[in-house]
């Protein structure tokens, strides 16, 4: 029996305000059964990327994949840390997995440079720009606590959250 799909947490779930801890040698097993199901939720949802806090696993790991030309580009990112950003921002309509439905601009570094462990514990760097450099804040964010409307004015926030909320409700209520 395959184990059960993994559900993606929604807004204001507290476990999405956690700051996660780091992943250590001894987790190898659960990071291999836990990175293929994250995956297939991401893939399902659809989204391009999804943060192990996104699954009620506190730990500082995360997947993004954007697919480019609509084929898989899978990368496993594991203690994942921004080491350096650019003075020039960018702004860019985000939305995320655990707050369905809701966009809003985001400001961000245009570029940064993140190092992290792949999942075979190899030590990597990636520079990015453009869709690219956002998704990755994004997602080192959510192993924070951090969601994307936490980058926007209370006013704007507490709009989405609300409007989130009401959808929610209407949805449970079918
Ligand atoms: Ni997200």
């Amino acid at each position: 029996m395959s184990p059960a799909p993994l559900s993606i947490l929604i807004a204001p779930d507290p476990r999405l305000k956690a700051r996660a801890r780091p992943v250590r040698p001894e987790d190898g097993a659960l990071v291999a059964d836990l990175v293929p199901r994250m995956f297939e939720a991401m893939y399902a949802a659809p989204g391009i990327g999804l943060a192990a806090p996104q699954v009620g696993v506190g730990l500082r790991l995360c997947i993004v994949d954007l697919q480019p030309e609509d084929k898989p580009a899978p990368v496993v990112m594991v203690n994942p840390a921004v080491t350096a950003t650019s003075a020039e921002t960018a702004t860019r309509e985000e939305g995320c997995l655990s707050l369905p439905n809701q966009y809003a601009d985001v400001t961000r570094p245009a570029r940064v440079t993140v190092r992290f462990s792949d999942f075979d514990g190899k030590s990597r760097e990636i520079t990015a720009d453009g869709l690219l450099a956002a998704c990755l804040q994004h997602e080192i964010d959510h192993l924070d606590g951090i969601l994307f409307v936490d980058h926007l004015s209370p006013l704007k926030r507490n709009m989405i959250l609300r409007r989130l909320a009401k959808e929610q409700r209407q949805k449970a209520a079918g």
